[in-house]
């Protein structure tokens, strides 16, 4: 009878099943250790021939090869099985299935504003004019009629940037902040530009002060003048009513209220009919029907002049307002930190 090393046959047929690399591969194999040709078939059909005893012991250990050979076999083929249905997976491809939906962004609703506001001011031949958002003294309070004693520099809670070192310049004022308001361009465009002007300055602007609900440390305002021969206060109400209903596509009403402001005379406080009960009153326009909307006023004599325009032959009319105060009425915003906060929830509304 043939000799038969079970232990080594069984290492034997473990490395080459493990190393089958498909179905086909493994069943051939199997055959050849278990098959009918195989060594342990051979020696199965001599078993006959030995003693009772022998036979039995012999049995055993070829049956107990066998079954672990076949469990090797079992596992290697459910190994073999889900890789096989792993790469089908990922090669199989629903051409009717609906494309993914590519999510896109849209503008800020501020940057939305601002471009809907200087188109309604283009279409009325306005300019849009620049200036520094660093600004000097001068430009920011002195050319504007706001002495350094003046009480109404209060008005302007200022972020002063520090004195650099350096030869001090010989510029009055020339202290530098961060402008409390758009008003300077208006002396930086008339110094470059003289009458008729009809400029905006839809831009940023900064204040040192607390935020809360309607306050924001960095807000936009929107500055107008309109300087000629006989601008007068009846151009600025037409002018500010026709944007007015633009901006708010609905009828409105204003109305003009004595105020003060260095740099116009005589100054005015506009109101605005409220857009949440249209002027019947409410808890917003506080039962009045009126809202307050922005300063303007007649441009002061001393403005012109300290800008170089010829006050005795021109005037004109001015106006600022906080872009973010129009978007907050008209989208019935009431929180103002919204803007910057970045929450998608909001953003996503406009
Ligand atoms: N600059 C003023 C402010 O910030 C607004 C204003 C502009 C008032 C122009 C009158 C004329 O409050």
């Amino acid at each position: 009878m043939e000799k038969i090393d079970l232990e080594n046959l069984k290492k034997q047929a473990q490395k080459e099943i493990s190393k089958a690399q498909d179905l086909d591969e493994l069943n051939q194999v199997l055959k050849s250790y278990l098959g009918k040709k195989s060594q342990v078939s051979l020696i199965l059909k001599t078993l006959k021939n030995i003693s009772p005893d022998e036979r039995i012991r012999l049995g055993k250990n070829i049956n107990k090869a066998k079954q672990s050979i076949q469990a090797e076999f079992e596992k290697r083929k459910q190994e073999l099985k889900n890789i096989d249905s792993y790469e089908t997976k990922r090669e199989w491809f629903d051409v009717s299935a609906p494309g993914r939906k590519k999510e896109t962004g849209h503008l800020h609703p501020l940057t939305l504003a601002k471009r809907e506001i200087m188109l309604i001011f283009e279409t009325m031949g306005f300019e849009i004019a620049e200036g520094p958002e660093v600004e000097t003294e001068w430009y920011n309070f002195d050319a504007l009629n706001i002495p350094a004693d003046h009480p109404a520099r209060d008005m302007w809670d200022t972020f002063w940037l520090k004195e650099t070192e350096g030869p001090k310049s010989k510029v009055p004022n020339s202290r530098l902040l961060l402008r409390t308001h758009t008003s300077p361009v208006q002396i930086r465009h008339m110094e470059k530009n003289q009458p008729p002007i009809k400029i905006i300055v839809p831009d940023k602007t900064f204040r040192h002060e607390a935020t809360d609900a309607t306050h924001e440390a960095q807000f936009y305002q929107l500055e107008g003048l309109m300087v000629g021969r006989d601008i007068s206060a009846a151009n600025f109400k037409a002018v500010i009513q026709a944007f007015l209903e633009r901006f708010f596509r609905k009828q409105t009403k204003i109305r003009l209220r004595p105020s003060f402001f260095p740099f116009t005379e005589p100054s005015f406080e506009v109101d605005i009919t409220c857009v949440f009960c249209k002027g019947k009153g409410c808890r917003v326009c506080e039962e009045t029907g009126w809202v307050e909307l922005m300063g303007a006023g007649m441009v002061h004599p001393k403005v012109l002049e300290n800008a170089g325009v010829d006050s005795k032959k021109n005037q004109g009319f001015a106006f600022g307002v906080g872009i973010e105060r129009l978007v907050m009425m008209r989208e019935k915003i009431n929180e103002i930190r919204l803007f910057h906060s970045g929450d998608l929830r909001f953003l996503q509304q406009f």
